[in-house]
């Protein structure tokens, strides 16, 4: 039994499978309150983002404002999206899609993201699992913001486990690293899940089964289609995968994160993001609190994230498997 109020989240993503399903974790847990849907280009353009968080929630039967954001990075040139990691349609090449009636909040996401903020100073938690460019776009609409939100969650960076876009640097902020870099020095209470967490934690194909056969329902049906062309990706990267499909649960672990930390241990230290040349997108964590490095970038009074670095993978199958077989889909 649950028994604290449900924490309110703004959820900014670009579904995307493990984005999908983060979403329904979201959805399922009686913890949290997803009270928007700010979307973002990334596994997919924005148009198709939106596209894809609308059908979601609305295949899922919950009514929840979905707004578009950035199409591009900040800066540097977009290009195109993985088609061959979550499909041309971000879930998996799905081959039909039923009729939805639910349309876009005309609000650009960080319009959204500043007027939710403002209407509810200090309740609303940003999840955020996509380049970072609307949160960087409404701290330029709303400098106070960090003051108003209560918290960030991010999924993205790495610190010591390898980076899947480069030797260094993870998607998501590789996709914009001025974006992550202005997101990062805020001085927000912000978590960084990235790497080094959810490289730890697989979600085999047959719990998506499991779970599909359970509710016999269109979105629990949409995410195992889903789930299925993701592992084929995951699985022919990685030896590990190869005998048991599955894929590393990297976005659901925010939420995981926010509704037990727990499962978590954590670092505390600047962070900073390398924005051009060959470590461009990486991470990068002052882990040695004591020290004043002489090189500038370093300072001592700049702000501080928490950045999860291990995690009990276990723990968060089982949380994730309990909620997701709950009651919490209608027809
Ligand atoms: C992150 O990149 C995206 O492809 C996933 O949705 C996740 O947010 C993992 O590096
Ligand atoms: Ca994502």
């Amino acid at each position: 039994m649950h028994t604290t109020a449900p924490r309110k989240v703004i959820f900014d993503t670009d579904p995307g499978v493990d984005d999908a399903m983060a979403l329904y974790f979201a959805l399922a847990h009686p913890g949290i309150e997803v009270v928007g849907i700010t979307t973002t280009f990334g596994n997919v353009s924005v148009e198709q983002a939106a596209a894809n968080a609308l059908y979601l929630t609305a295949i899922a039967n919950r009514s929840v404002p979905v707004t578009q954001g950035v199409s591009t990075p900040w800066c540097k040139p977009g290009e195109a999206p993985p088609d061959y990691i979550h499909g041309a349609d971000g879930l998996g090449n799905l081959p039909s899609r039923v009729a939805t009636t639910n349309r876009l909040d005309p609000r650009a996401s960080a319009q959204f993201i500043v007027d939710m903020a403002r209407a509810q100073p200090g309740a609303i938690t940003l999840v955020a699992v996509g380049p970072l460019g609307n949160l960087s776009l409404a701290l330029k609409l709303e400098p106070a913001l960090p003051r108003l939100l209560r918290e960030v969650i991010l999924m993205g960076g790495t610190i010591t486990e390898p980076g899947n876009v480069s030797p260094v640097a993870e998607s998501n902020i590789w996709n914009d690293p001025h974006a992550a870099e202005q997101v990062f020095g805020a001085g927000w209470p912000l978590t960084m899940v990235g790497l080094d967490v959810t490289h730890r934690v697989v979600t085999p194909l047959t719990l998506f089964r499991r779970i599909a056969e359970h509710h016999r329902h269109p979105a629990t049906d949409t995410l195992h289609h889903a789930v299925g062309f993701y592992s084929r990706f995951y699985s022919a990267q990685h030896p590990r995968l190869a005998s048991d499909p599955g894929c590393f649960a990297h976005d659901v672990l925010a939420f995981v994160y926010l509704v037990s930390p727990a499962l978590f241990t954590r670092e505390r230290g600047c962070i900073r993001v390398a924005t051009d040349g060959l470590a461009q997108g990486q991470t990068m964590l002052k882990r040695l609190a004591h020290l004043n490095y002489p090189q500038p970038g370093w300072e001592a009074n700049r702000p501080l994230a928490d950045v999860c670095m291990q995690v009990d993978a276990a723990g968060c199958l089982a949380l994730f498997e309990q909620t997701l077989m709950a009651d919490w889909l209608t027809r």
